[in-house]
């Protein structure tokens, strides 16, 4: 059985749906294939993939509403190219949002169930994931715990020489328990779809989100924008350009 998990993300690095993909692959079996699509010119090796493919996984970001324009664009070749190699794998779509709510996703799992009818392939559901920028952050985040915890862990046994600093790991063990709960609805769903997708059956649609309160969320979010905004431009645009 062959999987290919195509990541639709523009960005180069670090982007949820590449995140989602990795997750995805490691509850799947069989052969699993990853591959980018960002351009143009990567349609051909997607193809190429997709020739003997069981399965298609699409991981790709919501867009005012729906798929990034380049990711309409794909579809529109990919129809045509199912239709002309009399291809019928199944399709299977992990999308991600901005906004806290899953169900944001709703109107883009549509488009996606329209391209299976007008491609001759079989829909068979996708999850929808609210909060994709914050889970995707959940991910630096544990590897700078773990890095940070090490660097503890080797100044403790030097300074003391005990191998084993119990509080020191419970803190690390902890922290990162919560890091797995905001993903845990997440991984909930993949791994039900992993299942289904080894199965070669019918998923459904499922939305879930970062579990983390609304509340928590909104606060955490405006501070990370307005420092981004600031960053990235408006107030400091002027002072840190060079010249
Ligand atoms: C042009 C653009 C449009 C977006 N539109 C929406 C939207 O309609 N709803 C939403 O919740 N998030 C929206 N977002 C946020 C993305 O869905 C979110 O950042 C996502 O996690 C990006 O995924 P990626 O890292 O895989 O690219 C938009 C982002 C961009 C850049």
């Amino acid at each position: 059985m062959k999987t290919v998990l195509v990541n639709c993300s523009p960005k180069k690095r670090f982007s949820a749906s590449a995140y989602l993909a990795a997750l995805q692959s490691f509850f799947l079996k069989g052969k699993k294939v990853t591959k980018n699509l960002r351009s143009k010119k990567d349609y051909t090796p997607v193809f190429e993939q997709l020739k003997d493919a069981d399965s298609l996984v699409l991981c790709l970001p919501l867009y005012a509403d729906g798929p990034p324009s380049h990711v309409s664009a794909f579809l529109e070749e990919a129809e045509l190219f199912f239709l002309k190699n009399n291809l019928h794998p199944n399709l299977y779509c992990i999308a991600n949002n901005g906004f806290i709510e899953g169900r944001q996703n709703e109107a883009l799992m549509q488009v996606m169930e329209n391209f299976c009818h007008r491609a001759g392939i079989n829909w068979c559901g996708g999850v929808g994931i609210g909060g994709g920028v914050m889970l995707n952050i959940t991910r630096i985040v544990f590897v700078i715990q773990t890095a940070i915890f090490f660097i503890q862990y080797i100044i403790g046994i030097i300074q003391t020489g005990l191998f084993l600093n119990t509080g020191l790991l419970y803190a690390f063990l902890q922290n990162a328990g919560l890091l797995l709960f905001f993903n845990s609805g997440v991984l909930f769903f993949l791994i039900r779809m992993g299942s289904a997708v080894n199965k070669c059956s019918v998923s459904g649609k499922h939305y879930t989100r970062i579990l983390l309160p609304s509340f928590i969320f909104i606060l955490i979010a405006n501070i990370f924008f307005t420092l981004l905004s600031l960053f990235q431009g408006g107030l400091f645009r002027g002072w840190l350009k060079k010249k």
